[in-house]
């Protein structure tokens, strides 16, 4: 089994790395692979809701980062999307990578347990975390939780060690991550399938 770490910030070895790499410790002592996807600071565009996604099943726009985002997605178990805190709201790159990979690849994301982290000097984590569990509640995502909202603080990776709490956060979330994966894939086994979907009702609130 795997979990993918989807790290929002520019900073290979920022604060929001420091969070994941905690998280990656109680996953692998728990026997579940992890790798951590940063977003990085490449240019990446928005969603254009071009809709030609609907057709291909992937993003039209090839700029090496959502498509591969939606590739890795098809083979992982289980997801964290984890941001730094940019005035009181989840990062600008990581908001335009998940529409992008959501509206294209939301099946791949469907049914498999995730949660989200936000890190921050100090203010604006919950107001993170509500926008990024937004993608999960509207994709069938079972949605984990800790002994506290997700969030941890420090402007520097190092801080990081200063927040004893927040590093408890992070390792609580990671073996409840693994419980509910473990215990689907043992429904898996024995017999338990996912639920079946029902076709989509739109009603667009036109009269
Ligand atoms: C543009 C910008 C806006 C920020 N806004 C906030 C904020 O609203 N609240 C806060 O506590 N920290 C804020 N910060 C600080 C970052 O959240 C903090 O330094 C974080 O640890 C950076 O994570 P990273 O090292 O993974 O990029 C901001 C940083 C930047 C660059």
């Amino acid at each position: 089994m795997k979990v993918l770490l989807v790290n929002g910030s520019c900073n290979k070895n920022g604060s929001t790395n420091r969070a994941l790499e905690e998280i990656s410790k109680v996953l692998k002592e728990e026997g579940i692979e992890s790798e951590i996807f940063l977003i990085g600071n490449k240019e990446i565009r928005d969603c254009t809701g071009c809709l030609a996604c609907r057709e291909l099943g992937k993003c039209v726009y090839e700029d090496g980062m959502v498509n591969e985002l939606i590739e890795k997605a098809k083979t992982s178990d289980g997801f964290i999307f984890a941001t730094p805190v940019y005035y009181a709201h989840p990062s600008a790159r990581i908001l335009s990578v998940l529409d992008r990979a959501f509206y294209a690849g939301k099946k791949h994301f469907a049914f498999k347990p995730a949660s989200t982290v936000a890190v921050a000097r100090r203010s604006g984590t919950t107001a993170s975390l509500d926008v990024l569990n937004k993608y999960l509640t509207v994709s069938n995502m079972p949605l984990v939780s800790s002994n506290y909202w997700n969030n941890i603080h420090g402007k520097i990776a190092a801080d990081l060690e200063q927040d004893q709490e927040g590093l408890q956060i992070m390792r609580i979330l990671a073996r409840n991550l693994a419980w509910v994966m473990k215990c689907i894939e043992l429904g898996k086994n024995n017999g338990l399938e996912r639920p079946e979907l029902e076709e989509k009702i739109m009603t667009n609130y036109i009269r």
